[in-house]
């Protein structure tokens, strides 16, 4: 399918600003060359422009947020591509989540999530202790009451929280933990990262999604790498996803075939390092585009 970029420069739902100038650093980044070197078609449809004041706040500017990116994922998907869309804080996946929700469920194709993010985002206005938003899509999604007006009126479709994975988690509220549990929501956390490895944990993720025959949106948060490898960003975790867990996370996406949306988020190019930080997350959309050491798959090693 082609790739069509677009930049959701949102931080109302952070309290660190820079995220903004996230979408122009993975521009600065050479994100779309590196896709288009793989041979894919490649289109970057720029900013998405949302329908607020520029200095709207709060919920009613993520609103705004919220359906202009609904409706651009929604007519990518339809178009056959495939949107991948750059932050911008984590309140952009509102957005993008509802748009291939949407999608979904007039093509009646089950939606899954993968959370790749040190936070669960599971907070609702009543449960968080910051009052952050992009610490609070995923309650939003799946239907958590106190979030009047942020989704276009009407019936919505919700994510399912059996459909949702996060993986990666290390950084819990205790509100957001007693929904998590109460709700069944999938999770991989670091400690099963480190007790089985990220291989196990995500093929039985992708093995489920295969099996339903569902799209699966990946919502890659920068905050799921180590802060050591990927220290742009406001909310830094130590403990973090190691470049090779993630290049090797991305290379099961890529293999595995089902990814049909992608966000990619969180990036402050203003606390970053020269760099380094928008570089990385280049390098491993890459991975999940398709890029790989041989020219070949991995060779299987018998079982002794
Ligand atoms: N749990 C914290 C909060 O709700 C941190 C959320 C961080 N979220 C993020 N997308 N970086 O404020
Ligand atoms: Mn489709
Ligand atoms: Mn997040
Ligand atoms: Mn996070």
């Amino acid at each position: 399918a082609r790739i069509e970029l677009m930049g959701a420069p949102i931080e109302v739902g952070a309290s660190e600003p820079g995220a903004l100038m996230g979408p122009a650093a993975l521009r600065t980044a050479g994100l779309a060359r590196a896709l288009a070197d793989l041979g894919h078609a490649v289109g970057d449809l720029g900013d998405v422009v949302p329908g607020c004041a520029p200095d709207a706040r709060g919920l009613p500017a993520v609103a705004a947020w919220t359906r202009v990116l609904s409706a651009r994922v929604g007519e990518s998907l339809a178009r056959g591509a495939l949107p991948v869309v750059t932050g911008g804080d984590h309140s952009l996946s509102l957005g993008t989540v509802d748009g291939a929700l949407r999608h979904c469920a007039g093509g009646g194709r089950p939606l899954y999530v993968l959370w790749l993010d040190a936070h669960a985002d599971f907070n609702t206005p009543e449960t968080s202790p910051s009052g952050n938003i992009h610490g609070m899509p995923l309650a939003a999604l799946c239907g958590e009451p106190g979030f009047d007006g942020l989704f276009p009126d009407g019936p919505r479709p919700r994510l399912d929280p059996s459909r949702l994975h996060l993986f990666g988690l290390r950084s819990i509220d205790a509100g957001e933990r007693a929904l998590v549990t109460a709700r069944r929501v999938g999770v991989t956390d670091m400690r099963a990262i480190d007790e089985f490895g990220v291989v196990a944990p995500l093929r039985r993720v992708l093995e489920r999604v295969a099996a339903a025959g569902g799209h699966l949106h990946v919502s890659l948060d920068i905050d799921f790498l180590d802060p050591g490898i990927a220290p742009g960003v406001g909310t830094t975790v130590p403990g973090g996803a190691t470049f090779r867990e993630a290049h090797l996370i991305m290379e099961m996406l890529h293999d595995s075939g089902l990814v049909g949306s992608l966000d990619v988020v969180e990036l402050n190019p203003f606390l970053d390092e020269r760099g380094r930080s928008a570089r990385v997350l280049v390098e491993l959309v890459a991975s999940l585009f398709g890029r790989r050491i041989l020219d070949r798959p991995t060779p299987v090693i018998e079982a002794v």
